[in-house]
């Protein structure tokens, strides 16, 4: 319920899009998303690419088919999966924020540089990275439909400065016809600094360019990781 795809998720998408066709030392036809969760980068990629999604949860990928008929989306773990097929340019969603230790993290982008092709650019944004993370970050954010009011607080808490994990805490006050349902989750998520993204990105094979997306209220680095020819 959360992000409008027509106008979040488009900008991002628009951003990643140029920054494709700049790169790119091949046309750039084919598209893997991978973590695309609920589809709504699909939903704006798909107008410029020819996209498959890769998701773990199956719940999630159910959501992205409904919205993208049109699209291939195959469910896999993006540490260990293997497609059998290359593409010209991969999108690592922000599902990479799940990656919570090191091994993990390079074995997702082991999986970006396997599914592309020679010439092909992968493009990540980091969510947080050591520089970014504020700590206790508390955000409050409300979503109504169909007869459905949530609120859903999300808090970010780094325990151990020292690791490369944090924890992600939610609390959902969802409000069906006016009666209460209070859900929670909790996750560890991972975090890194800046120079630890570019040295995996680096030995994973990637040449690698670094810019940033302003969204008005945040600023994030952009990698362009293009695999060499
Ligand atoms: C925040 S959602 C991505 C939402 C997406 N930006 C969208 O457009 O809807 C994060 C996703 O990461 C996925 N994920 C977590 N661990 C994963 C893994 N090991 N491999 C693949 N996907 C994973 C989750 O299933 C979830 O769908």
């Amino acid at each position: 319920m959360w992000g409008d795809a027509a106008t979040e998720y488009a900008h991002y998408c628009k951003h990643v899009t140029g920054l494709i066709r700049r790169h790119a030392k091949r046309p750039a036809n084919t598209l893997l998303n991978i973590g695309c969760g609920g589809g709504k980068n699909v939903l704006n990629l798909k107008h410029e690419f020819n996209v498959t999604g890769l998701d773990v949860s199956s719940a999630m990928l159910e959501q992205a088919k409904a919205l993208n008929p049109d699209c291939t989306f195959v469910q896999g773990d993006m540490r260990t999966c293997r497609l059998g097929r290359t593409f010209d340019a991969v999108m690592m969603d922000d599902a990479i924020s799940h990656m919570n230790c090191r091994a993990d993290f390079e074995a997702a982008f082991r999986t970006a540089y396997a599914h592309l092709n020679p010439g092909g650019v992968m493009i990540a944004t980091p969510d947080v990275t050591i520089e970014t993370f504020r700590q206790n970050r508390t955000t409050t954010t409300r979503a109504t439909r169909d007869g459905l009011d949530v609120v859903f607080v999300e808090n970010v808490y780094d325990p151990d400065p020292a690791d490369d994990q944090y924890e992600t805490t939610i609390l959902y006050m969802i409000r069906d016809h006016g009666r209460l349902r209070i859900e929670t989750e909790h996750w560890t998520m991972g975090i890194f600094s800046l120079d630890t993204w570019r040295q995996v990105l680096r030995e994973a094979g990637f040449e690698v360019h670094e810019g940033r997306y302003d969204t008005g209220e945040d600023e994030y680095t952009v990698f362009t990781c293009v695999k060499p020819e």
